[in-house]
This record gives C-alpha cells, structure tokens and sequence, in this order.
C-alpha cells in the first residue's frame, strides 16, 4: 500500500487560489511516479468568507488542521477588508495555535534568474533564515494607555521565554547539521541595545553551542546584517533569529533571490503540524488573470514534501524548478514571464515526470 499524506488545502484570497493549483498540479505529477499518495481537503478560510459570514476563522478550525499531515497555503489578504484582521485572524493565529515555532525560509538564487546585486550569482546566495514564529514582538502583549489623547502611551512587548528561544536556536543547529554545508550558524540580534531580549538570545545560543562543536557559531547585529546581505551574502550558511527581525531579514532575502514570486517557507512544529507558504501575498491585482508567478508556491510544495519526509520528491521539484528558471522563464515578475501561470505550472509538472 502506497502511503498517503492528507494535505489541508487553505488556497486564500487574490492569487492564492491560482498559485496553489499550481502547485498540487506538480504534487500530483511528481506523486504518482515517486509511490506515495496525497489526498487534499480544501478549505475556504480568507476574506470572502470572512465578508460573507463576518467569521475570520471557526473556533474549531484549529482542531479540524492538526488532524492533516501537513498544510498548503496560498495566501491571505483582501482589499475590502482592513488590514490585520486576516493576517492576525488566520495566518498569525494558525502559525501560534498549531505552534509552529519555527520560520524556515530558504534564501537560494536559482540559476537563470536575475539578482539585483552585482557580481552576484548562484554560487554566492544560498542561506537559510529560521525565525522564531511564535514570540517577540508578534505575541500581541502590550496595549494603549490614554488612547486619542495626548497624553497617550501605546506600550509594545517582545515576550522571549528560554523555553521558546532555546528550542528555536536547537532547531537551528540541527537543521545547519543536517544541512550539511558550511555549517555555520550565525544568530542575528541586536546584543547592544536589546539588551534583555538578546542576551536571553545570545545565553542560549552560545550554551547549544557547545554541543555542536562541528558547528561555527557567528554572531551579526541585525543592521549589520541588511548590510551584508547586500555585499557578502555568501558568508552565510544558516541564520537564526527573533520574530520581527526574522521577518524583516527574510524580505530582502527574498529580493537578492529574485523577489516574491520565488520565495517559498514553511511554518514548522517539528512536534506537529506544519504549514507551507509561498511568502508574498495575495497579490489582488492579477487576481483571475493567468498572470502571477506560481514558482514560489511550487517550492513551498517542495518544502512540504522534504518536511513529509519525502526528501528525494522535495529536491526534484527543486530541480524542475531550477530547469524552468534556468530556461524558460524571462522573469519572475507577474505578467512579464513570457508564459501564463497555468503554463509554468504544465512545465514544472513535466520535468519532476
Ligand atoms: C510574513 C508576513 C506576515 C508576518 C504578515 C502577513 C502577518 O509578512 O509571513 O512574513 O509578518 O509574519
Ligand atoms: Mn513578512
């Protein structure tokens, strides 16, 4: 009997839906010669049910998710409706109530695809960010004292607990292990003015530390890091880091690889379930139009299958990626990649065959 993964499809708003087809067209393909099954069971969470029923997300949403082996999303985000109801309500209360601690985003510039920074390719852009998803400033704890007045005081506080900031950073150094590249680990912080938050941070690290000794263990403030990014990308093998900065970092990752439509990441309870996410939005604008990019979709697929365990399935999605940006694709902007989203799906689909 083939094994079968039971996947919660939760497709979202704007181009979500047409991103995620996409990407179940490669599950499909690369399924049924690899000799295992996945079964999908949809979900309609995002702002047109949101508008429709005025509920964001059913209370026993959460319960009905952990049942899956994995979930697939597109993304969340509707024009009519105020930002930070979805994201808060149904992406941020997902990644917490599953708790699924961990943030990894790959950072990778595929061959054939344009990089901003010069003299830049392939063999310099190829790091990891693990960013702790469930604390730091993302907890919501703070609140207004006074608000419309002027005598207002609006208080915002990053909670960091050991227990949250030690299993993110083992996380990190087995992953870097496992990885198997540099293995280098670099924690990106801020040891100079967060002088709490960090040193908490930097504590824990440098004790972990010890138990990796293959490992190197780097230290870079979180602004230093915008700044080599940019100049030195290819020092960096595996970083970790807190909620806020882990976002942050991971957008101008995400643009020294090619932008949005080729970032993927997987929101991961190494004890649970785990969902997977192309990281740019929903995109409204080319909603409907056969005109978005569905590579990043495409890669998140990869991450879930190499999460499912289906390491080798994972890595020939890459690669069929990898022959699409190497050769057919003229850019990963919407619109301008001389092929429709359907179309770039048929290929990535035929090469994993
Ligand atoms: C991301 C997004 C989310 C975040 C938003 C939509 C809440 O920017 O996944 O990086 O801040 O985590
Ligand atoms: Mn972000």
């Amino acid at each position: 009997m083939p094994k079968t993964y039971n996947i919660a499809v939760i497709p979202g708003d704007g181009t979500g839906p047409e991103v995620v087809t996409e990407g179940i067209k490669v599950l499909n393909a690369i399924s049924g010669k690899s000799g295992f099954k996945l079964s999908f069971k949809y979900f309609d969470f995002g702002g047109e049910r949101y508008l429709k029923t005025g509920e964001v997300l059913p209370d026993n949403a959460t319960d009905e998710l952990r049942q899956y082996d994995a979930i697939y999303l597109g993304a969340i985000g509707h024009p009519d409706v105020k930002p930070g109801i979805l994201e808060k309500g149904i992406l941020l209360r997902l990644r917490f109530e599953l708790d699924q601690y961990i943030n990894l985003r790959p950072v990778k510039l595929y061959p054939g695809i344009d990089c901003p920074l010069k003299d830049k390719g392939p063999e310099h852009i190829d790091f990891v960010v693990v960013r702790e998803n469930t604390e730091g400033l993302y907890a919501g704890s703070g609140g207004f004292l006074k608000k419309g007045t002027e005598d207002e005081v609006a208080i915002q506080e990053s909670i960091n607990t050991r227990k949250g900031v030690e299993r993110c950073i083992r996380y990190a150094f087995k992953y870097c292990k496992k990885r198997n590249k540099n293995k280098k680990l670099t924690l990106c912080g801020k040891t100079n003015v967060l002088t709490y938050a960090f040193d908490l941070w930097e504590r824990t690290f440098n004790e972990i530390a010890k138990e990796y000794p293959d490992i190197t263990s780097d230290y870079a403030h979180v602004d230093a890091i915008t700044m080599w990014f940019i100049k030195n990308p290819e020092w960096f093998d595996v970083i970790v880091t807190d909620n806020m900065f882990g976002d942050i970092i991971t957008d101008l990752g995400a643009m020294i690889q090619g932008g949005m439509g080729i970032a993927a990441g997987g929101n991961i309870n190494p004890e649970g379930v785990s969902m997977f996410e192309p990281i740019g939005g929903s995109a409204p604008k080319y909603k409907g139009k056969n005109m978005i990019n569905p590579l990043a979709a495409i890669c998140a697929a990869g991450l879930m299958l190499e999460h499912l365990g289906e390491e080798q399935a994972g890595k020939e999605v890459e690669e069929a990626v990898m022959k699409v940006t190497a050769s057919h694709i003229q850019s990963l902007a919407a619109g301008k990649m001389g092929m429709t989203t359907t179309e770039v799906g048929d290929l990535v689909a035929k090469y994993v065959t």
